[in-house]
């Protein structure tokens, strides 16, 4: 791989405790089991969950049984299937070497279809009638914002492998993250537009019915202008649109350098399709909501010379990735495997870890130990939890050629 050209270091994020869900919920406690009264984690608020969610009963399984809720099918399907095999994958690893107290990982996975209305029944039946241990996902942060208030009521360890927006970990104490948070990404592809790319105009589209899309624009929107870059365009959309044609012509009128498009795939790439028709030449960016092998089925050729962030990049040389990519194909096909999968296999593999340290199948211990996780080395970076939950790690901006993200530069935080 050629030499990556560094950006500047970033310092490091807080979160905003602004957040709309947290705010609006403050005052509402979690009952006894779903606290653990973690000096760490004093202060934090606990959303709402639906007032049937009791406590989980404990747990008594003979596996450990961890589930899994995830788009498998829908407009976002890479998303779960991706991080499904990436699971597979790290536990049938652990169960072959050395499985957490002895017992095996077994995987349960439901599918919410790509809609967060459908999320909530999927994680009672996960909760109420599987039992499970701990819960990894959701992708997208929308669908882990329906999830974790269930989560932390009930009282069950939840892990999202790859939710970026921050109040995702804001819901309470039993909400982790294995990925950078979206103050961190927006600021990223702000600085690659402005720095790299000598952007001065920037137009945004926007999916206003995804806290993801939304959150990314106002992080984004902050550095570029901050910056001394001029917005001259936003526009948005909804997730399952179809024709952006109106968006798209209102942003030709402000002539932009670069069009920012902080959505998932199947949209991105049909914007990409109408804005070339269009006449639209500049080049567009976005987040790691564009990774998927679909993109570029969709995209095509439109989106060709076009960056994202993203949470790793297949090409590493790191001797860790590489052996990853290399099982990832042989077990499930031609396709480099995807961040997701990355990011999963990697929560998969942490919150075992986790498992292993609690001592015991325990959701309060094991809790305790996800929180206390510190330099565990994962496919896609060294992850150290820190006392918002979240992961600190680096980010990797890909550049679109041919149908992959070819490699460009890493940011540190
Ligand atoms: N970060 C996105 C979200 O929070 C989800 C995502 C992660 C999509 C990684 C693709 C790759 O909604």
């Amino acid at each position: 791989m050629h030499q990556p050209a560094q950006l500047p270091l970033f310092s490091r994020f807080t979160l905003l405790s602004t957040a709309v869900l947290v705010g609006a919920l403050s005052g509402c406690k979690a009952p006894e089991t779903a606290s653990t009264g973690n000096a760490a984690t004093a202060g934090n608020t606990v959303a709402a969950a639906p007032a049937n969610v009791a406590p989980a009963k404990p747990y008594t399984g003979e596996n450990l049984v961890i589930g899994l809720y995830g788009s498998l099918t829908g407009s976002t399907a890479t998303f779960g299937l991706s991080s499904q095999n990436g699971i597979k994958m790290a536990f049938d690893e652990i169960n072959a070497k050395n499985p957490p107290l002895g017992k095996k990982l077994e995987l349960i996975s439901e599918d919410n279809g790509s809609k967060t209305e459908q999320v909530p029944a999927v994680v009672l039946k996960l909760i109420n009638q599987k039992n499970v241990l701990a819960l990894l996902g959701e992708v997208a942060s929308s669908r882990s914002l329906a999830a974790a208030p269930i989560a932390q009521r009930a009282g069950v360890p939840m892990v999202s492998p790859s939710s970026t927006n921050p109040k995702v970990t804001q819901v309470g104490d039993y909400i982790f993250r294995t990925c950078f948070i979206d103050p961190f990404q927006g600021t990223v592809m702000a600085r690659f537009g402005r720095e790299t790319l000598k952007a001065q105009k920037a137009a945004i589209l926007t999916d206003v019915a995804n806290d993801y899309s939304k959150g990314l624009t106002q992080y984004f929107r902050e550095e570029w202008t901050k910056s001394g870059g001029k917005i001259v365009s936003e526009q948005s959309y909804s997730e399952g649109d179809k024709d952006f044609q109106a968006q798209l012509t209102k942003i030709k009128g402000t002539d932009p350098d670069v069009i920012f498009i902080p959505g998932y795939y199947t949209e991105v790439g049909n914007i990409a399709v109408q804005a070339r028709r269009l006449g639209l030449k500049q080049v567009m960016l976005g987040g790691d909501g564009w990774d998927s092998p679909k993109l570029y089925e969709i995209g095509g050729k439109a989106l060709q010379g076009s960056y994202f962030s993203n949470h790793y990049s297949a090409e590493s040389k790191d001797p860790k990735v590489v052996k990853f990519v290399a099982a990832y194909k042989k077990r499930f096909g031609a396709n480099p495997p995807d961040a997701l999968a990355a990011v999963a296999y990697d929560a998969a593999y942490l919150l075992s870890d986790a498992i292993r340290r609690a001592g015991a199948a325990d959701r309060a211990k094991i809790r305790d130990a996800l929180a206390a996780t510190k330099n565990f080395e994962g496919v896609t970076g060294t992850i150290s939890i820190d006392e918002n939950r979240n992961a600190v790690k680096p980010a990797v901006v890909l550049k679109v050629q041919g149908n992959q993200g070819v490699y460009v530069t890493t940011v540190k935080p």
